[in-house]
């Protein structure tokens, strides 16, 4: 097959396909499909208008998060009343922890030794020559004019009523470090702006895009342009490391090969100096403008604000190449939950347990949760300690979570592990009754402002809050009937037909450590229907001479 017939997308090249040790996004689609994870939309929707918010009723429609679903749609029209051929995905990735483990390979509890052990023991990926996402080849006129290049791609908006742009989400944006040649790979938006042009936005705050150091360095060496790959649809484990917080300068292929046990296959890009997963759907191959900035936005963000016009980078399209029947995956995100904040929170806090327990050694920390609704995972963390930790090490533990990454932990609670940290209201009552605010409160100035909404002063400072509401001691108990008595009420409550329950944790009560023998002995009693006994032993223990609400511990 020649160049040109290459060049023509219903002509697609044969090429050989590699073994490899992962599953693709086709076989994970596949993998969800059997677990009743995916449901397939036929009718037609419109990307513009109804799909993103289709799916995001799942997100606030008073579902479990467990129930939530990948959505494929295979009919996808536009506000031009256009139709594509090419389907949609979202939520394939991570709309609930189940469709992100189906994807890793590993049950939910799994997941942590999984990127633990993947990070640790990185995989250099191996470079193939034939990979399937370069089975079609849209270059030079292909990507001129209104229906081909970049509008042949079924992009959705994803806040309509606020976004300006179909903008690419669901992206894992490969670029080099000119100086030391190790590629980064990053999940950044890239808003649409013309058949051969989009705009690519790379935060450029501390711990921001690593994409964006490398921008410096091309700006550094007067480049004019910088190298750059947009990949969609990549297998499940290198889609996962977009997002990951990896040091800079770690080849985020690596540590996906490292996910996957195996090498991932990479295809040299046709127009660019860069390697790219061989299995992906489609490649966005281009020039970024080192130079010159264009008004990006407005674009619905993660931090559950719109985040409004702003400069960012354009690139110029020099050739998309594609398999022969690709699915263009998008990423739902906005205001959390959403498939933004599953796919960063079980990558997080991985990273975040990892820090406290083996970094800094603090023995006791048995989970690092970063909030999710509304907080986005970024401004609220929970640490869960075991009971009796001493102070300094909660202490240890509240620092290293508020400064190990320079956009987490504004707000740090410390907790027990009977405190769920997904519910706040549990969280509020260990504030409310294990915290002393002048003893177990510290303010610590000098924090960036991180990912959120832009305020007025650029450079303005935000400020730490840290809360020990751990247990200083021992605790009388929870006061809710003991599990047993809840487990035969439930079982009458079933037998009665009643609307079948949801229990929220805590539903029931627990010793928290002050508490006695003498008194499981007086409970069970009473519930044995002998409180008259109960009542001729507190009466051979009565006393005078002292103030009502004086303490009584029995022997
Ligand atoms: C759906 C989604 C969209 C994101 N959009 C951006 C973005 O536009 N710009 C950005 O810098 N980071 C964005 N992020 C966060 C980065 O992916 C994350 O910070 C990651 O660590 C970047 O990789 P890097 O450190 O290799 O740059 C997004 C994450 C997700 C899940």
């Amino acid at each position: 097959m020649t160049r040109d017939e290459a060049r023509n997308v219903d002509g697609a090249r044969p090429v050989a396909r590699p073994a490899r040790g992962y599953r693709d996004l086709h076989e994970h689609l596949d993998a969800l499909r059997e677990r009743d994870l995916l449901l397939t939309i036929d009718r037609p929707i419109d990307k513009d208008a109804e799909l993103h918010p289709l799916v995001r009723w799942q997100f606030v429609g008073g579902m479990d998060e467990a129930e939530r679903k990948a959505f494929l749609f295979t009919n996808v029209t536009d506000g031009r009343g256009r139709k594509y051929d090419i389907p949609v995905v979202v939520g394939a990735i991570a709309a609930n922890r189940a469709i992100y483990s189906v994807g890793m390979d590993a049950a939910v509890e799994n997941i942590q030794a999984k990127w633990d052990h993947a990070i640790a023991n990185p995989v250099p990926p191996r470079v193939v020559t034939s990979a399937v996402c370069q089975e079609v080849v849209l270059e030079g006129d292909a990507l001129l004019g209104e229906g081909n290049g970049l509008d042949r791609l079924p992009i959705p908006i994803s806040t309509p009523g606020f976004d300006s742009a179909p903008t690419l989400t669901a992206t894992n944006v490969v670029t080099r470090d000119p100086k030391t040649g190790t590629q980064n790979m990053g999940t950044y938006r890239a808003a649409l702006k013309a058949p051969d042009r989009l705009v690519v936005r790379m935060a450029t705050r501390v711990g921001g895009a690593g994409g964006y150091q490398h921008y410096l360095e091309h700006q550094r060496r007067s480049d004019k342009t910088m190298p750059c790959a947009i990949v969609l649809g990549c297998p499940p484990y290198v889609a996962f490391m977009g997002p990951q917080k990896l040091p800079i300068g770690v080849d985020e292929l690596t540590v996906a090969g490292g996910l996957a046990g195996a090498p991932i296959n990479v295809v040299r890009a046709r127009t660019v100096d860069l390697l790219v997963p061989a299995e992906a759907e489609i490649v966005i191959e281009g020039l970024i403008d080192t130079e010159y900035l264009e008004p990006e936005a407005p674009f619905g963000e993660s931090h559950g604000h719109v985040a409004l016009e702003e400069f960012n980078m354009p690139m110029r399209v020099t050739a998309i190449t594609m398999r022969r029947h690709p699915i263009v995956p998008s990423y739902i995100s906005q205001v959390a939950p959403s498939e933004s904040s599953v796919i960063k929170r079980v990558a997080y806090e991985p990273l975040f347990l990892a820090h406290l327990r083996d970094t800094l050694g603090i023995r006791g920390v048995k989970r690092v949760s970063l909030h999710e609704p509304l907080t986005g995972l970024l401004r609220l963390t929970v640490i869960v300690l075991e009971k009796g930790v001493p102070r300094t090490e909660v202490w240890r533990a509240l620092n290293g979570a508020a400064f190990f990454k320079g956009d987490c932990g504004k707000i740090c609670i410390a907790v027990n592990e009977d405190i769920h940290p997904d519910n706040a209201d549990a969280l509020f009552w260990a504030m409310a009754y294990r915290s002393n605010p002048v003893e177990d409160i510290a303010l610590v100035p000098h924090r960036g402002q991180g990912h959120g909404p832009k305020r007025e002063h650029d450079g303005e400072e935000d400020s730490t809050l840290l809360i020990d509401a751990t247990m200083k001691g021992d605790m009388p108990p929870l006061a809710l009937p003991k599990q047993a008595y809840m487990e035969r009420a439930q079982a009458i409550w079933n037998e009665l037909g009643l609307k079948p329950l949801r229990p929220q944790p805590p539903w029931f009560g627990y010793s928290l450590g002050d508490w006695l023998p003498a008194w499981d002995a007086a409970a069970e009693r009473a519930v044995a229907g002998r409180y008259l006994e109960n009542g001729r032993i507190s009466e051979s223990q009565k006393r005078k001479g002292i103030k009502p609400e004086t303490k009584f511990r029995p022997e």
